[in-house]
């Protein structure tokens, strides 16, 4: 007798091998990221910012390595541009939770200083999201007194290098719908709705779209990206899996 194979059977376990390895690479990407001493290394041009006069110093941290006060700065300048953003849909604002995720430890930072005095800052990290190597941006808060001064494009373009300079898939956001400013911003930098971002339907209403610009260079972005994409469910997947749900995004309450 010849030997049987089910095929359906055999087409299965060799699909979730598939994406055993995939996540399995993934993460490799994301840890080498996160071993990084400065991620800005690469990019020397890139250290300063002079236009419509305003000169700017960037450079990146780990969260660790950040003073208490530059810290409280973060916190102090997260709460006075979002605050009102966030009670006025149904995230609510709290500061615990907020000082909780501006400091969780994978927490890196992109921050411009001026004259000595901090101005601006990105809040990102290298994670997996959704089984995918992405820089997520979690924050990018400017003091009003830099707006519309190109800063804000200059620092989404530097997170954009060090993703894709790391291999990174995607960069990441999430952007709160009542904020049509910051709407129209990653709108004239070219970001598009994610195929993770939430489709409202009867039972809830989402407050926050999931924007994105893929790495042209490893991928090229799905047709029907606003589509929600399906997760793999196997548990040794899972468990790779850091960031499998809303709390990847910036506010998971
Ligand atoms: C949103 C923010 C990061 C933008 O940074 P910025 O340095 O002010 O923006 P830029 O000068 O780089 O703008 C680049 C382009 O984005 C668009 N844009 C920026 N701000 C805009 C606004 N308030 N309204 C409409 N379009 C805007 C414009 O097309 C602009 O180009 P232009 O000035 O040549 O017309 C900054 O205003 C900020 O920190 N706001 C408060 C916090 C916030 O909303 N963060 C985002 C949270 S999701």
């Amino acid at each position: 007798m010849g030997r049987k194979t089910n095929t359906k059977g055999k087409e299965k376990r060799l699909q979730r091998k598939e994406e055993q390895l995939k996540l399995i690479a993934a993460k490799i990407v994301v840890d080498n990221a996160n071993k990084l001493e400065d991620p800005l290394q690469p990019f020397p041009v890139f250290r300063k910012f002079s236009k419509n006069n305003v000169e700017v110093e960037l450079s990146v941290s780990k969260v660790a390595n950040l003073h208490a006060d530059v810290i409280d700065w973060i916190f102090n300048l997260t709460k006075k541009n979002m605050f009102e953003k966030y009670k006025s849909c149904s995230w609510g604002w709290n500061d615990v939770k907020k000082r909780e995720e501006l400091t969780e430890e994978s927490a890196w930072y992109l921050l411009a200083k001026s004259n000595n005095e901090y101005v601006g800052f990105s809040h990102f990290r290298f994670d997996l999201d959704y089984g995918d190597e992405v820089l997520y941006c979690y924050e990018l808060q400017l003091e009003k007194k830099v707006h519309r001064k190109g800063l804000g494009k200059f620092m989404m373009q530097v997170l954009e290098l060090i993703a894709f300079k790391n291999n990174m898939k995607k960069v990441v956001l999430t952007v709160l719908k009542n904020c049509p400013e910051a709407k129209s911003f990653y709108a004239a930098l070219k970001y598009n709705m994610d195929e993770t971002s939430p489709t409202n339907d009867y039972e809830t209403e989402y407050p926050y779209e999931i924007l994105s610009k893929y790495n042209k260079r490893l991928v090229s972005e799905p047709p029907n990206a606003h589509l929600q994409k399906s997760v793999p469910q196997t548990p040794s997947i899972s468990s790779l899996m850091m960031n499998n749900h809303c709390c990847s995004s910036p506010h998971c309450h």
